[in-house]
């Protein structure tokens, strides 16, 4: 069976979902002081996040005080991120791959969370990209999940995790197939009731490695790749790394 491949980004009921499958309080409990921490290091205040989803690290900088801005390829997720925040202009839509359009570059830090980047296949292109919209000393910091080191321990499975929308539980059951060396299949079925949905996203298999040296063929500098948000320089022990980098 053939079957044309998905367009990028998070489309349908996955888009719905989204916000029920991620427990937000608890994650921006833990991303935002790492991420704040580095903004302030870098001197930053006009921020972009790349892929930014339904807005909510753009919510959390803007209460910080921060100029956040975000950009997605997902028109279904920009209107959610638009009305959650209440500031639609702030939303851009951006296919990171393509040149970006006039963001308002240049801006003093790049973020890119949530495993967005091993979905982003023109990986030279993005780099580019990344590199025109910072300025000069400006930070990237990235958020993946480097699935190569899920290759060795034979384990496809990630954590199961049950959420409850609408009064019933939804269980959403997630799986990495490796297609070959470098790319692989992120599988997620949402099981709810007796009804299930099925999405796949073709994805990049990052290591520690591969990842430091897209960046430092990119002309990044300061390359690190950390197990900590708010920290470079942590080496690793899960396939949860931040990239820590200066344009
Ligand atoms: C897993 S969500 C992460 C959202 C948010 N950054 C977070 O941390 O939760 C991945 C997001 O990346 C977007 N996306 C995927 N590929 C993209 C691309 N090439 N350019 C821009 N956005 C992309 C999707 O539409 C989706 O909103």
């Amino acid at each position: 069976m053939t079957r044309p491949p998905d367009p990028p980004g998070i489309h349908g009921p996955m888009a719905d979902l989204y916000d029920v499958f991620v427990d937000w309080e608890g994650r921006l409990g833990r991303e935002m002081p790492g991420i704040v921490k580095r903004l302030r290091e870098t001197d930053a205040r006009r921020v972009l996040d790349a892929g930014c989803g339904t807005g909510r690290h753009v919510a959390a900088l803007l209460r910080e005080g921060f100029d956040a801005h975000g950009a997605d390829v997902s028109e279904e997720m920009l209107a959610q991120a638009r009305a959650f925040t209440g500031a639609p202009g702030r939303f851009h839509a951006w296919r990171m791959g393509d040149p970006p359009p006039d963001l308002g570059a240049p801006f003093d830090a790049l973020l890119c969370l949530g495993n967005v980047w091993p979905q982003v296949l023109d990986v030279d292109a993005a780099l580019l990209a990344f590199r025109r919209l910072v300025r000069p000393g400006g930070l990237v910091l990235v958020g993946l999940k480097a699935v190569e080191a899920r290759r060795a321990g034979k384990d496809p499975f990630m954590p199961l995790l049950k959420r409850m929308h609408e009064g019933r539980p939804l269980w959403f059951i997630r799986f990495v197939d490796f297609e070959d060396a470098e790319f692989a299949h992120l599988h997620m079925v949402v099981v709810g009731g007796d009804a299930a949905f099925h999405r796949s996203t073709r994805m990049r298999v990052w290591s520690p490695g591969t990842l430091r040296g897209a960046f430092e063929r990119a002309g990044f500098r300061d390359v690190s790749v950390s197990a900590r948000i708010g920290e470079p320089g942590v080496a690793p022990t899960t396939e949860d790394v931040f990239v820590h980098a200066r344009a």
